[in-house]
């Protein structure tokens, strides 16, 4: 594997090498010298043209444990607002010698033509492209999913498990990483949006899909994952109102008073706290929020390892 673009260019066992492989690095990061010399003399680039702070700043930690050198690169403040295109940004970075681009913007597809080009031969990871794909966020959930409900030492897939996605589902890369991923996993993934949130494609993103918040909760989901709203990337067409946008589909107080004690809570981050997801509901004891995190780290080892450690 040269690059990560997508969840689909993975197979089920390569996914499964990675989720393993974070389980292992977990145990690095939990140790007073948090630090492995894999990656020692390679230099990795983040490569960011919108704002980030999990994804970002967990790569730039991941590869630190793994002892690469790491440059931070924000298209704010860069010579791109002085009208530097990506090409020559990239040519740029690969002549200062980088073996790893971790990219970051708001088009769909602009890690793919980076990787497809000419301009560098670098690994390039993507690290969200508009509202295509978040493949190590993907990764980084699947691997709480099963730790949480299969157990961390257990290197089975995620047959069985019963995953509903809520929100802002036309806008979100997340969902549809998670959506392709969990489901080449084995999980059975429910959708649950306003119809003008919902993507309106021929072929479904998932197994189920629901316009009502209390018919999906009342489908017996293992776990709900709840969606930011992305309110840079619409217009006033999108949503009637804030509040009756948390009334419907939000993740509130009673809603999750009604759910089974059993039942784990998502959310990818950053969250608007009192729209999609109540404070209530992202502080408890059901949810994983803080794990994802803390596992995005893991998981990022994990991919920047494959990439990078087993070239030579
Ligand atoms: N989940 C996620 O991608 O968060 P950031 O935008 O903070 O990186």
């Amino acid at each position: 594997m040269k690059h990560l673009l997508s969840v689909e260019d993975l197979s089920i066992q390569q996914s499964l090498d990675l989720l393993d492989l974070a389980n292992e690095m977990r145990k690095t990061n939990v140790k007073e010298i948090k630090r492995l010399p894999a990656l020692s003399g390679k230099t990795v680039a983040n490569l960011f043209f919108e704002d980030s702070t999990r994804t970002r700043l967990s790569f730039e930690i991941a590869a630190k444990r793994l002892s690469a050198d790491v440059v931070s690169f924000a298209a704010k403040g860069s010579s791109v607002s002085k009208g530097e295109s990506l090409k020559d940004t990239v040519i740029t970075l690969e002549a200062m010698g980088v073996e790893a681009l971790i990219v970051r913007h708001s088009a769909s597809g602009v890690a793919k033509t980076i990787a497809d080009s000419a301009w560098s031969n670098a690994a390039v990871i993507n690290a969200g492209d508009g509202t295509h794909e978040h493949p190590t966020q993907a990764l980084l959930d699947a691997l709480t999913i099963r730790n949480a409900l299969k157990g961390s030492t257990d290197k089975s897939d995620l047959d069985g498990i019963r995953v509903l996605i809520v929100g802002d589902i036309l806008h979100s890369r997340v969902a549809r990483s998670n959506a392709l991923l969990l489901r080449k996993l084995g999980a059975t993934v429910g959708l649950c949006a306003p119809a003008t949130l919902l993507p309106q494609t021929s072929s479904p993103l998932a197994d189920e899909s629901y316009l009502n918040l209390d018919e999906a909760l009342s489908a017996k989901f293992d776990v709900v994952m709840m969606l930011r709203i992305q309110q840079e990337r619409m217009n006033s067409a999108f949503l009637t109102g804030q509040l009756e946008y948390s009334e419907l589909f939000g993740l509130t107080a009673s809603r999750f008073e009604l759910l089974p004690a059993k039942t784990l809570v998502m959310h990818p981050g950053p969250m608007n706290r009192g729209l999609e997801i109540a404070s209530r509901v992202a502080d408890s004891a059901q949810s994983l929020i803080k794990e994802q995190v803390t596992n995005g780290v893991a998981l990022r080892m994990a991919v920047l390892y494959r990439l990078l450690a087993q070239e030579g």
